[in-house]
């Protein structure tokens, strides 16, 4: 089959590991015999240093175009003060295309359970889904305004947006435990009261479901506290973009976790949950997991090309399992070395 693949490799480690995630995506083309035609689009701080704008013209084109859309990560301090900044640019790319279910799976298998800061024993047997909100509330309400003396965001949220994202949520929860834990500020704020009573209402339609509501400050707690009490997490944008990456620390590392973003229709966007992380950029020294991942999502998710995405998934796990680590998790394999490991087991 032929596919055809977006690619935004952007800022700081994004080029790195983005040259990971499409070095294995070309072996598992190879070995399972696909074409991917993978055109690379300017995006973020590149898209700004290529064109002026963090979004140009031909990458909306060519990502609207695309079967699929692989993006590694964008910012950084050099395009901070830009008018139109690398996260403006990433914002209105899911916007644009609609992406407004954002899926990221946090799971720990018994042989990276000692990678974890916190107890082996709490964190063994870890697997949830935080589905986030990804085109409403805070981000994009308006009034959004700033200047030296006062501030505004608007936190807005439109009942048909809070239905789309928890019945994806329900529908998630039917394929696994039937287990929905929904996470708001209903105590205070009136968007979470309305997605409360939503949720409450969906879930009438979905009795085989059981569904707990927790306010976002327990549920920071409890998800570190007993991450295997959770199946699917539902909930608004940014309390959806807090509690990931507080996830990430249950797996070891932010590097871990990829994510898939879907619309209602056109093409989703698979990229890691990390950002483009400034502070390691240039070092060969980025964890490619997240984007690795990312790439399996994709093959599932997209292409339904469920025994491409495994060999990809167990490849890359034997590589940890070996001891192949990247600083992130206390080890000194580069990216470069950790794919070519990963790509050596896959030619196998
Ligand atoms: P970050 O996610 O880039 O980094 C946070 C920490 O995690 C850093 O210490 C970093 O070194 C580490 N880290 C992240 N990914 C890693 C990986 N694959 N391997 C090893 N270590 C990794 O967050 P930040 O520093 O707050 O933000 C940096 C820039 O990234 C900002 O401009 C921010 O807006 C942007 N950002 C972009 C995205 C995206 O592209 N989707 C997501 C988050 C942040
Ligand atoms: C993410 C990032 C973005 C977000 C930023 C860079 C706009 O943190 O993808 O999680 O907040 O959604
Ligand atoms: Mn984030």
């Amino acid at each position: 089959m032929n596919y055809t693949i977006a690619a935004l490799p952007g800022d700081g480690i994004g080029p790195e590991i983005m040259e990971s995630g499409l070095t294995l995506l070309e072996t598992i083309g190879k070995k399972f015999q696909h074409e991917f035609n993978v055109t690379v689009y300017p995006f973020g701080g590149a898209g700004i240093d290529e064109t002026g704008d963090p979004l140009p013209p031909q990458t909306i084109k060519g990502c609207s175009e695309a079967d699929a859309i692989l993006l590694a990560a964008i910012g950084g301090p050099k395009w901070e003060k830009a008018e139109k900044t690398p996260e403006d640019g990433l914002l209105q790319l899911r916007k644009t295309l609609g992406l407004f279910s954002n899926i990221r799976p946090i799971a720990v298998s018994d042989s990276i359970a000692h990678l974890s800061p916190l107890k082996t024993e709490r964190v063994k047997g870890t697997d949830f889904i935080v589905v986030r909100e990804l085109t409403g509330g805070l981000y994009f309400g308006q009034p959004k305004h700033w200047n030296d003396e006062e501030a505004t965001d608007t936190l807005f949220y439109k009942k048909s947006e809070i239905d789309r994202i928890v019945r994806q949520a329900f529908d998630i929860a039917m394929t696994r435990s039937k287990k929905l834990t929904s996470v708001d500020k209903a105590n205070v704020l009136a968007s979470s009261k309305l997605w409360r009573k939503t949720v409450n209402e969906i879930a009438t339609e979905y009795p085989e479901v059981t569904v707990d509501h927790l306010y976002v400050d327990a549920a920071s707690m409890k998800i570190i506290q007993n991450p295997t009490a959770f199946d699917v997490i539902v909930t608004e944008n940014m309390f959806g973009d807090i509690l990931s990456d507080e996830a990430s620390v249950i797996t070891g590392s932010l590097g871990m976790l990829p994510s898939g973003s879907h619309a209602v229709s056109g093409p989703s966007l698979y990229e890691p949950i990390h950002g483009s992380a400034p502070d390691i950029a240039g070092k060969n020294s980025a964890n490619p997991m997240s984007m690795i991942l990312s790439v399996a999502m994709m093959l599932r998710q997209s292409f339904q090309l469920h025994e491409e995405a495994d060999a990809l998934e167990k490849a890359a796990s034997e590589v940890m399992d070996a001891g192949f680590l990247t600083a992130d998790l206390g080890g000194t394999t580069t990216t470069t070395a950790f794919t070519e490991q990963v790509k050596a087991i896959l030619e196998k």
